[in-house]
């Protein structure tokens, strides 16, 4: 029997790819799925994996939750309010400290140090609480996940012929899925313990190019507008409060600060990452996934 791993996360998109992979390289009786409801997720059952109930919002339940796991991967949680982010979070880092974990991994954002992108507030407290926590970490800096290109265009949409943005820099987008299968591997190797790694795409993309990759998929020409800070939130008056969070990101996005690539991506894949190009092209003309995303992302 090896190191006991605890997932959270592990019924969303990223965790579910971290658990698929995982499954790959543990036996599943190494595994435990920390979820909301564990009454439900019978597919994960079959597989042989416990699952136990863990609400970040009942910090104190977490201890138990956590007890007898040696790793655990904390994925960041879905939310724009950075207090209740931070609060949750390094409560759960308090827990699986007292739960007796001894390596804790956290799903950052791949964006410099000391950015003011508010999308980095809760990552940067989370990672410093942990780095002071005393327990062994791994702060997983992730690129934009891919299929969020159409936030990263100012919540751009294929019925839309102009992207319009406050801002414009390199993003090294990554995918999802990808991502997963390299957090699996880091999970079971001691490699990075006490280091932020950085999981970036190939390379980096400015939304104008981005713009440009998508006219030639849908062969029509759209447009790249920079506009106001000012200017982009009264664009999206309807969702004042995201636009005015997301905002933040650009001035960011201008000094190059989540473009930076690294390989040991694809070091861990064995392979190239995946093209952002060929993701674009798969979901522009397969799939909404990234409509969908853009839905989801908005309501949080
Ligand atoms: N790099 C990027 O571009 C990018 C883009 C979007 C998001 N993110 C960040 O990356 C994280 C993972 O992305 P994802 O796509 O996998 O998100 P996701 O599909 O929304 O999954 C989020 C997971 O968090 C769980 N969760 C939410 N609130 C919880 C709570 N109070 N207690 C316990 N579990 C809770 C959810 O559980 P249930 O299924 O039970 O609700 C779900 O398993 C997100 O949470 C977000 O912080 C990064």
């Amino acid at each position: 029997m090896g190191p006991k791993i605890i997932l959270t996360g592990s019924t969303g998109k990223l965790g579910s790819a971290v658990l698929k992979n995982l499954l790959e390289l543990v036996p599943p009786s190494d595994i435990i799925a920390s979820v909301y409801n564990p009454s439900g997720h019978q597919d994960l059952k079959d597989k042989g994996i416990e699952l136990r109930k863990g609400d970040f919002n009942d910090p104190k339940s977490l201890v138990s939750t956590f007890k007898g796991g040696d790793k655990l991967m904390l994925v960041s949680l879905p939310s724009r309010d950075d207090d209740y982010r931070i609060r949750a979070q390094t409560a759960a880092i308090d827990a699986a400290k007292k739960a007796g974990v001894k390596h804790i991994y956290y799903t950052s954002l791949n964006f410099a140090d000391g950015s003011q992108a508010k999308v980095m507030k809760a990552h940067f407290a989370t990672e410093d609480y942990l780095k002071a926590s005393g327990v062994d970490y791994t702060i997983i800096r992730e690129g934009g996940y891919m299929d969020s290109y159409s936030i990263y265009l100012g919540f751009w949409n294929s019925s839309l012929d102009k992207v319009t943005v406050p801002g414009d820099g390199p993003v090294s987008f990554a995918d999802r899925n990808e991502l997963g299968e390299a957090t699996a591997k880091l999970l079971v190797t001691d490699e990075f313990k006490n280091r932020t790694v950085t999981l970036s795409g190939a390379r980096a993309y400015t939304l104008k190019e981005t713009t440009e990759i998508l006219s030639t998929i849908l062969k029509k020409d759209i447009q790249f507008e920079k506009v106001s800070e000012q200017e982009f939130i009264e664009k999206n008056a309807a969702i004042r409060d995201v636009a005015e969070w997301w905002a933040s990101t650009y001035p960011s996005l201008e000094k190059g600060e989540g473009g930076m690539v690294d390989d040991t991506l694809e070091r861990l894949l064995g392979r190239t990452p995946r093209r952002f190009e060929e993701m674009l092209r798969y979901t522009l003309k397969e799939d909404p996934a990234a409509d969908k995303e853009m839905k989801e992302w908005t309501s949080h």
